[in-house]
C-alpha cells in the first residue's frame, strides 16, 4: 500500500482549468478579446473612442464595400440564415456550387471545395491526404490548422527552418526514399508576412516527389496578377498540388477552400473528415465572398492602393527604427524581443487610438515578441498619420 506522503493527487480537470497560468495572466492584462461597441471601415468603437483598426486581415478593405453587403443582404433573403448542416448529409447549395465554380476558375483550378472556416479548409486538406507510413515536410512556421491536420493525419513529420530550402535539402536527405511524401508550407507567412521562396522550395519538393499543400490564407488577393496568390506571384501553378486558404480575410466573409485537380477534391468530399461533418458555409458568406472576388477582379485600385499604403507604412515604421522582421507584405509584425516590451508598445498604441494585436512566445520564436499590425486598402491618409503619430509615441514608452 502506498504511503499517502509520496503519493500524488493529479488535479481534476476542473482544477487545472482553474489554476492554468496562462488564462490568469491573460485575464489580469486583458489585450484580448477586447469588447468593440461598433465598426464602420477602419474605425472600430469601444468606450465610446474611434480606434483605428490596424490588426485585421480586411486587406483590400471590402468588407464594407457596398456590392459585397447587398450580395450578403440578398442571399440571406433568399436562402435563409444558414444551411443548418453539412453538404454530405443536407445536399449543396446552388451557391456553394458557383463560389467553387468561380474559386476554381479563378486560381486556374480544376475544382475548389468550401468549407464555413479557413481553419476546417487547411486543416482537412492536409489531414485527409497524409496517412500513417509517409512523411511530411513543414516549415517550422506555420500555421496552427496546418499543425493539426498533420497530428490528425498520423504521419511522420519533418520540420525544416523557417522558408529555408537548404534545410529542407538536408533534412529530406534523411527521411526514407520509400515513404510517400508531402509538403506543407504557406505563401505568405501570417504571423512575419515573409513571401514563401517557393521556386527555390519547389525544387526540392519536385526532387522529393512531394505532394505539396500551400496555405495562401495571406497572399490570396495580396500576391500575383489580380490576387491570384502566391503560386501565380512566382508563375508555379502547375507544381502545388492544393491550394487552400481562407475567406475571411481579402475576401471580406469567413469560410475557407481548398483547390486543385477534380480528383483530388472529390477524394476530399470522400474521406475528409472536416469536410463531410461540419455544416456547410452559410448563404451570406458565400455571397459575400463571391461578390468580393468580382470585385477584386472589377476594381483593381483595391489592390493597387494596398500596395501603396503598404509601401508607405513600413516605410514610416523603418523611419522610426522599428524592426518588421524583414515582412515583403501587408501583414507587417513589430518585433519588440520581450513580452514586457511588447505589451507596453502594444498599450501604448491604444492609448494613441490604433488596435493592434500581441503576439508573445511561444506562439512566436523566443526574443521575437511582436505586435501583429495589418495594413488595409481602406485605411486614409488620415488613419496612417493617426498611426504614425501613435507609433512615435509608443516608440518612445519603451
Ligand atoms: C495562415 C492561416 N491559415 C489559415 C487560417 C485560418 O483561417 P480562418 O480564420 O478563416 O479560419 C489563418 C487565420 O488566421 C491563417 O493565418
Amino acid at each position: 500500500m502506498a504511503l499517502p506522503f509520496f503519493s500524488k493527487t493529479t488535479p481534476s480537470i476542473r482544477e487545472r482549468c482553474r489554476a492554468d497560468p496562462a488564462t490568469k495572466l491573460r485575464l489580469r492584462y486583458a489585450p484580448y478579446y477586447l469588447a468593440m461597441d461598433a465598426q464602420a471601415g477602419t474605425k472600430i468603437r469601444r468606450d465610446g473612442r474611434d480606434l483605428v483598426m490596424l490588426a485585421s486581415n480586411d486587406y483590400l478593405g471590402l468588407t464594407f464595400h457596398p456590392k459585397v453587403i447587398e450580395a450578403a443582404r440578398a442571399a440571406v433573403l433568399e436562402w435563409g440564415t444558414s444551411p443548418t448542416g453539412a453538404r454530405c448529409s443536407n445536399g449543396s447549395r446552388a451557391y456553394h456550387l458557383a463560389l467553387e465554380e468561380k474559386l476554381a476558375a479563378f486560381l486556374g483550378r480544376e475544382a475548389c471545395h468550401v468549407h464555413s472556416a479557413g481553419y476546417l479548409s487547411c486543416l482537412s486538406g492536409v489531414a485527409a491526404f497524409a496517412q500513417k507510413g509517409d512523411v511530411i515536410f513543414a516549415d517550422k512556421n506555420i500555421h496552427s490548422c496546418l499543425w493539426d491536420g498533420i497530428r490528425l493525419s498520423n504521419a511522420e513529420v519533418e520540420r525544416f527552418s523557417h522558408n529555408s530550402p537548404d534545410d529542407f535539402r538536408a533534412v529530406a536527405a534523411h527521411t526514407s526514399p520509400d515513404a510517400a511524401k508531402m509538403l506543407v508550407l504557406e505563401g505568405v507567412y501570417s504571423m512575419e508576412g515573409h513571401i514563401a521562396r517557393l521556386p527555390e522550395i519547389m525544387a526540392v519538393a519536385r526532387e522529393q516527389k512531394c505532394f505539396t499543400v500551400l496555405d495562401d490564407a495571406h497572399g490570396f488577393g495580396v500576391l500575383g496578377r489580380d490576387g491570384r496568390g502566391t503560386v501565380s506571384h512566382f508563375g508555379l501553378d502547375a507544381d502545388v498540388d492544393l491550394v487552400c486558404g481562407s475567406l475571411s480575410k481579402s475576401l471580406a466573409s469567413t469560410g475557407g477552400f481548398v483547390a486543385g485537380p477534380r480528383d483530388l477534391i472529390e477524394f476530399l468530399r470522400t474521406h475528409g473528415k472536416q469536410t463531410i461533418f461540419s455544416a456547410a458555409l452559410s448563404p451570406g458568406q458565400s455571397a459575400a465572398a463571391s461578390a468580393a472576388l468580382d470585385v477584386l477582379q472589377t476594381e483593381p485600385q483595391h489592390l493597387a492602393r494596398l500596395w501603396a499604403n503598404t509601401k508607405k507604412y513600413t516605410a514610416m515604421l523603418h523611419a522610426l527604427g522599428l524592426d518588421t522582421w524583414g515582412s515583403e507584405t501587408p501583414a507587417v509584425p513589430i518585433v519588440l524581443g520581450s513580452k514586457e516590451r511588447a505589451y507596453y508598445f502594444w498599450q501604448a498604441l491604444l492609448e494613441k487610438g490604433v488596435f493592434t494585436v500581441m503576439s508573445i512566445a511561444p506562439a512566436v520564436p523566443v526574443g521575437k515578441d511582436l505586435v501583429r499590425t495589418a495594413i488595409s486598402a481602406l485605411h486614409s491618409d488620415d488613419d496612417l498619420a493617426r498611426i504614425a503619430d501613435a507609433m512615435a509615441y509608443a516608440v518612445k514608452k519603451i
